[in-house]
């Protein structure tokens, strides 16, 4: 089975690691890339400045890239993801979906809207079922599919496999890459031999989007989960990967062993982007670490390590690398996904 592919923004950072996991992809074919109008018009290897560490697949170099607008993306496009900037995002992916296309995004904007299914496959496949109240409410053909913010998608497989003993509250701290901002989101000058305490906006999403994620389906909506969780965001001079300690107290007793156990048997699906285990447990107390470990399972496993009982419950590190598993690969594995499922 192949199915016809294309991506909105796909000269940008996120837009380049799309590329990079789609070549070879063994259902998806990339035959149409969007960007702004500066680029619309331009072969792809003109308009983007490649800045991933393997070369630009051939076939992709000669594509020409499209403007974002529905009536210039080819009928026979049967799954778009979306790079774009939020705030182009929000104002173009309903104009797509008004049109028929189904739209797997990465994008910030309309992810804890109430008909949106906000996704990581292994944790709530079932709420793509959301997608049936947002066709009825929104009379759109198509569909749009979000996937959470990179540091709430290292995490929440996590506290998934905890919420066996009945998950109540959580803080977390986080140390997270540069590539996180874009590539112009942080200079030189301020991150190198420094830490910044603060990412604007992050501390929000890592409170609300795992509630959704956590949440049941009940068949018209989002019952969202009532776990208390408390954030601390902070950039960081690695290049890539999402490094947190989380603290997890739960209502039944937790203990290493147990918890460790949950987290090597969290639930794995079969699709081609997704990881077998889901989550990798390290013994060795300084592991996982960003340069060490943020490619385990091509850049789609999450790494745990440091478990200990604490007081009140657990505490432990996890790691996954922000474009891959983070950004990009969650897209991807969210297509699958829908593939699967025959929302495609
Ligand atoms: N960077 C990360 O690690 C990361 C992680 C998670 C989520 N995200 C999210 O992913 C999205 C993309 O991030 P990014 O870092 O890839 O951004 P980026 O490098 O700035 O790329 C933006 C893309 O959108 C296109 N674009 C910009 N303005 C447009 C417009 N008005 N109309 C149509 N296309 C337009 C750009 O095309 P041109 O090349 O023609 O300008 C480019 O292809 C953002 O929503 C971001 O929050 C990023």
């Amino acid at each position: 089975m192949s199915v016809n592919v294309g991506i909105l923004g796909g000269t940008g950072a996120v837009g380049q690691r799309f590329i990079q996991l789609l070549d070879g992809h063994p259902e998806f074919e990339l035959t149409t890339i969007t960007a702004s109008d500066a680029s619309a018009g331009k072969a792809y290897r003109e308009a983007a400045k490649w800045r991933i560490d393997s070369p630009i697949p051939e076939y992709v170099g000669d594509i020409e890239v499209r403007a974002t607008d529905p009536s210039d993306v080819p009928d026979d496009v049967d799954l778009l993801f979306s790079s774009l900037p939020s705030g182009v995002a929000a104002d173009v992916e309903p104009k797509f979906t008004e049109a028929g296309y189904v739209v797997s995004s990465n994008s910030s904007n309309s992810r804890m809207a109430d008909d949106v299914p906000l996704v990581i496959p292994e944790v709530n496949a079932d709420h793509l079922n959301l997608i049936e109240v947002q066709r009825d409410e929104r009379g759109w053909d198509g569909a749009l599919v979000k996937n959470p913010n990179c540091s709430t998608i290292t995490m929440v497989p996590t506290l998934a496999a905890l919420d066996n003993f009945g998950l109540e509250r959580v803080h977390v701290s986080t140390l997270q890459a540069v590539s996180g901002a874009g590539y112009d989101g942080v200079t030189s000058m301020e991150i190198i031999d420094n830490v910044i305490p603060h990412i604007g906006g992050e501390e929000d999403k890592m409170v609300t989007e795992p509630k959704k994620l956590l949440g049941s389906f009940d068949g018209s909506e989002i019952v969202q989960h009532d776990v208390d969780v408390a954030a601390s965001c902070n950039r960081v001079p690695t290049l890539d990967g999402h490094l947190e300690n989380v603290w997890a107290e739960t209502a039944e007793e937790i203990t290493k062993a147990s918890a460790e156990a949950a987290f090597a048997e969290a639930t794995t699906l079969d699709l081609p982007s997704a990881p077998d285990p889901l989550i990798e447990v390290f013994e060795d107390p300084d592991r996982p670490q960003p340069r060490l470990d943020r490619t385990i399972g091509d850049g789609m496993q999450i790494a745990v390590g440091g478990v200990q009982e604490t007081p009140a419950g657990i505490q432990y590190n996890c790691l996954a690398h922000n474009t891959i598993r983070g950004a990009a690969g969650a897209s991807v594995l969210n297509g699958e996904l829908l593939v699967e499922d025959g929302w495609v």
